[in-house]
């Protein structure tokens, strides 16, 4: 098996054995929640980790935020916007720069897809992607994979079971992880949504089709995982009149509520990786229902997070920081 990679930055980074390790462990701290793990995870130095938010986030930053301090390490929390990215300094020299101070690891969220690839060759810092651009969320997919794992009752229940993404799948980073990750669990993905949110046909495959028609692809759902448009991320799309009507009454066409779901499906439960847009992909009344679970990935997220955090502060990398004599770590 390879080492957890010193630069997180895609689903494929990862070798199977290496998500199931990570399964393994995020469920042993979800088991100990209370106890200090760093105490018996860094015997020596207390690794110092920096939240690196260049872009909004409540649910990601707060976790990793947790899941450091579970863990019993450092905390920084690296404020882009008064920091010196303002004055026009890169993000590789920042990264260096909190290298330098002692930092050991950086959780990066960007607006730049793959703006993380090009520290893979000679890594700055070690780094996790927290999400970049319409590329990857992986460490999102990580914890969506905990949880239907945790709802299907294990591995096994899970495989063979059909995930129903609806909505803006073609902006999602969440999408673009799980479409990597599910299949290697043996769960079929359908996703479904106006033709100006779908993925490129070229990246379906015999686990992953697409449709613009609701009610099939949420009665074939064994779970129901929900996205909101996200509109921040929309360039120009190149949409016709009916494609612009759908978007104007978007709830009508796509979005649920617990009349319209009941009808098509009385059973799969709704995931949504956050944050929601009530009124539009869901409705209120759905979302404070038991079928919504939601807040049982954000349960989980401290976990696999701590999991993520404490492979990639083990993976015993010396080529970081460019490898300045001075600067190397024990
Ligand atoms: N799921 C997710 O990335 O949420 P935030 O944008 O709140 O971090």
């Amino acid at each position: 098996m390879r080492n957890f990679p010193s630069i997180f930055e895609t689903i494929e980074d990862l070798e199977k054995e290496q998500v199931d390790g990570l399964l393994k462990l995020a469920q042993k701290f979800k088991n100990n929640p209370d106890i200090q793990h760093g105490q018996s995870l860094f015997l020596g130095r207390k690794p110092i980790v920096a939240n690196s938010f260049l872009e909004d986030s409540t649910r990601t930053k707060n976790s990793f935020a947790i899941a450091i301090h579970k863990l019993g390490c450092t905390y920084l929390d690296f404020n882009a916007e008064t920091s010196s990215l303002k004055k026009g300094e890169s993000l590789e020299e920042t990264l260096l720069t909190l290298y330098a101070q002692g930092v050991d690891l950086c959780i990066v969220r960007t607006s730049q897809s793959r703006e993380l690839n090009g520290f893979k060759d000679s890594p700055p810092i070690k780094v996790i992607n927290g999400g970049d651009g319409t590329h990857q969320h992986p460490t999102q997919a990580l914890l969506d994979l905990m949880t239907l794992i945790d709802l299907a009752g294990g591995e096994e229940e899970l495989r063979g079971k059909v995930v129903t993404i609806v909505g803006d799948a073609y902006h999602s980073r969440v999408t673009h992880s799980l479409m990597a990750l599910l299949p290697l669990f043996g769960v079929k993905i359908i996703i479904c949504g106006p033709k100006c949110f779908q993925v490129p046909p070229e990246t379906l495959n015999d686990s992953i089709s697409q449709t613009d028609q609701l009610e099939p692809a949420i009665e074939k759902a064994d779970f129901i995982y929900l996205l909101r448009i996200q509109l921040e991320r929309h360039r120009k799309l190149d949409i016709t009149n009916d494609q612009a009507e759908i978007l104007k009454n978007y709830h009508q066409h796509y979005g649920l509520n617990p009349i319209k779901l009941n009808k098509i499906n009385s059973k799969a439960p709704l995931l949504h990786p956050g944050p929601a847009n009530i009124g539009t992909e869901i409705d209120r009344e759905l979302i404070k229902s038991r079928r919504y679970k939601g807040h049982l990935q954000v349960y989980n997220s401290v976990f696999m997070r701590m999991a993520i955090i404490a492979s990639i502060l083990q993976n015993g990398d010396k080529n970081i920081g460019y490898v300045d004599e001075m600067l190397i770590r024990e």
